[in-house]
């Protein structure tokens, strides 16, 4: 059958991938995308890591061509323009410079808009037609599915809800200089910032045993689960501010559920639990006891490889 490629850029890891017509993921790659402060350099370690796959199947030829996932991807212009979690500035035409440089037709969307399709084509948003993906990494995306297409907007921006405001004049985002958005507070990013603001509070904490550099989401859940109080509340701190957002994105769209994606969910009930429960006590009544708030069922990589090679095709479907 035909092939594509699908390839999941973060801002700290880039996964790849690839996909058959079943959405089976056939073969996998990876890279760190924060070693390449140019584009260029990026591009051509991402080709020297592809290509033995390519080989792999034989040639070219059977591939269709690539569908691309990254933070701040715009569908409609195959660009990605100042991601705030991305070494690159400005706008970079990355449909374009991986056409030149793979020799095959490449559509970019939003990561999270990926993991959104992905998740809706194979996983735990199979049949629905409403919901929110939110992706919780290095930054915090999301996917809005609204009468069973994601929602891209007039300039195709659509769902930066990891950007909207959860605490007006609070924390100063590293990048964007915005005041208490949500991805300052629920990313990776956030937690850590949580993390050692609360460890120097509370000298006794078992999240001091470790040096600065070390402080991450992995380091505070193997505090929380040890029992550290302290870690265990900056989870519960980081799950309140996500389920009030939770609150606002359900009012807003009225979605079937709300699917939770990234390294953060590793977190599990620490976040999930407060999450819900500061969800619901924020909804307006005809919204309470309805919203699923659940963990995305695909291995964190593969909602987003399948996502973004599914793409492909659709874009094949609609050329037609
Ligand atoms: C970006 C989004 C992206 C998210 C997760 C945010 O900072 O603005 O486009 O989906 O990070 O990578
Ligand atoms: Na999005």
């Amino acid at each position: 059958g035909r092939l594509a490629l699908g390839i999941d850029i973060g801002g700290t890891n880039t996964k790849f991938g690839v996909v058959n017509h079943r959405g089976e993921v056939l073969e996998k790659g990876h890279l760190r995308t924060d070693e390449y402060e140019k584009i260029e350099v990026f591009i051509e370690a991402l080709h020297r890591a592809i290509t033995p796959l390519i080989e792999k199947y034989g040639s070219l030829e059977l591939f269709d061509g690539i569908g691309v996932g990254m933070p701040n991807g715009n569908y409609y212009t195959g660009t990605a323009e100042q991601a705030p979690n991305l070494p690159w500035k400005g706008v970079i035409p990355f449909a374009d410079l991986m056409k030149d440089k793979f020799g095959l037709r490449c559509t970019v969307t939003n990561d999270a808009n990926a993991a959104a399709l992905g998740e809706m084509l194979f996983g735990a948003a199979r049949g629905m037609k409403d919901f929110i993906m939110i992706t919780l990494g290095t930054g915090v995306g999301s996917g809005i599915v609204a009468n069973g297409s994601l929602i891209y907007g007039h300039d195709g921006f659509a769902g930066e809800l990891g950007h909207t405001i959860v605490k007006p004049g609070g924390r100063k985002h590293w990048s964007t200089g915005s005041e208490g958005s949500l991805e300052a507070y629920a990313s990776a990013t956030g937690i850590a910032i949580t993390a050692k603001k609360m460890r120097a509070e509370f000298p006794s904490s078992m999240l001091n045993q470790y040096p600065e550099e070390a402080i991450n989401s992995k380091t505070v859940f193997e505090c929380a689960s040890k029992g550290d109080s302290i870690a265990i509340e900056v989870f519960r701190y980081t799950g309140q501010k996500l389920g009030e957002a939770l609150a606002n994105f359900v009012m807003f769209s009225s979605p079937e559920a709300i699917l939770l994606f990234g390294g953060v969910i590793k977190a599990g009930d620490f976040i999930l639990k407060p999450a819900k429960l500061h969800m619901e006590r924020n909804l307006f009544p005809i919204f309470r006891d309805k919203v699923k708030l659940v963990f995305s069922e695909l291995n964190e990589a593969d909602a987003a490889i399948l996502g973004a090679s599914a793409l492909v095709w659709e874009q094949k479907k609609n050329n037609r």
